[in-house]
């Protein structure tokens, strides 16, 4: 039987390369989609010793860009069933200085990429003749208010609502769609935020992530597979009967 097909944003590294590595472990064929085409291509090749993947360039806040990674992916790969919009940008900043262009910048990224990555898996889809599911990555921070994270916080909440209301439009053509709520995961956004917080403080990078677990029950960070579990979960039949959801994998932050 054919193998099921999934293409992932983001995942030349971290989040979104965990999930590629858990997706093929569960069976799909993988379209690793980055901006980071060497990244990609890197990640693409580790999965084919095990499974079948490829890797495709885009800027996830171009549609077109967006529309030509499915059409290629389904071209390559035969088929489409799951979308996983992963891709993100995580910057910190005191709102009194957010400016005109990070908020361009950062909504084009986290919410034009939802937008578009919804729309050219309908396309994929209905031009395959079934439906799928549709998997966005929010936040922790689209749950609740974080210091400095007004940016960010406010693109990962637009997610949250996105995912909902398209699950009430899409439900009738067969497509599901999901989200997952990060933590705080040990990528290269987190070591670049902890850098940050260091260095405001006169401090280490890991003086930065020491003062995130403070607030995790589980008392320690999230590894990027903890994620990619849930992702799995949600890529996979046992999820069916799931739509408009956030899932929180955050180790005990929100509750
Ligand atoms: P990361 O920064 O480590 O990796 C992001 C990947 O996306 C990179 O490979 C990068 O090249 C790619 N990318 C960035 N902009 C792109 C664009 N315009 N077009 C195509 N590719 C692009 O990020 P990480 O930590 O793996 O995060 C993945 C997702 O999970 C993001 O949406 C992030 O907001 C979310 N998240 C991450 C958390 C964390 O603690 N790391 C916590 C909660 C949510």
């Amino acid at each position: 039987m054919a193998k099921k097909v999934a293409f992932i944003t983001g995942a030349a590294q971290g989040i979104g390369k965990a999930i590629a590595e858990r997706l093929t472990k569960d069976g799909f064929a993988i379209a690793v989609a980055d901006f980071n085409i060497e990244g990609a291509q890197k990640t693409a090749d580790e999965l084919n010793k095990t499974g079948q993947a490829i890797a495709v360039q885009l800027d996830v806040s171009k549609r077109d860009e967006v529309f030509a990674a499915v059409e290629k992916t389904v071209a390559e790969l035969g088929d489409l069933n799951v979308v996983v919009n992963n891709a993100g940008l995580g910057p910190t900043t005191p709102i009194e200085t957010i400016t005109e262009e990070q908020f361009e910048k950062v909504y084009a990224v986290n919410v034009g990429s939802i937008y578009w990555g919804i729309q050219a898996a309908i396309k994929a889809f209905r031009d395959k003749g079934h439906g799928g599911k549709i998997i966005n990555a929010s936040s922790q921070a689209g749950q609740v208010g974080n210091p400095n994270l007004a940016l960010y916080s406010g693109t990962k909440f637009a997610i949250r609502g996105i995912t909902q209301t398209a699950a009430r439009d899409l439900a009738k053509d067969g497509i599901t769609v999901n989200a997952y709520c990060p933590g705080i995961v040990k990528t290269p956004m987190m070591m670049d935020i902890a850098h940050q917080v260091g260095q405001e403080n006169g401090k280490d990078d890991e003086w930065g992530m020491k003062q995130f677990s403070k607030d995790i029950a589980l008392g320690r960070l999230s590894e990027p597979s903890d994620v990619a579990a849930c992702v799995s979960y949600l890529a996979g039949p046992d999820s069916d009967y799931m739509t408009g959801q956030a899932l929180l994998i955050d180790g005990g932050m929100v509750f």
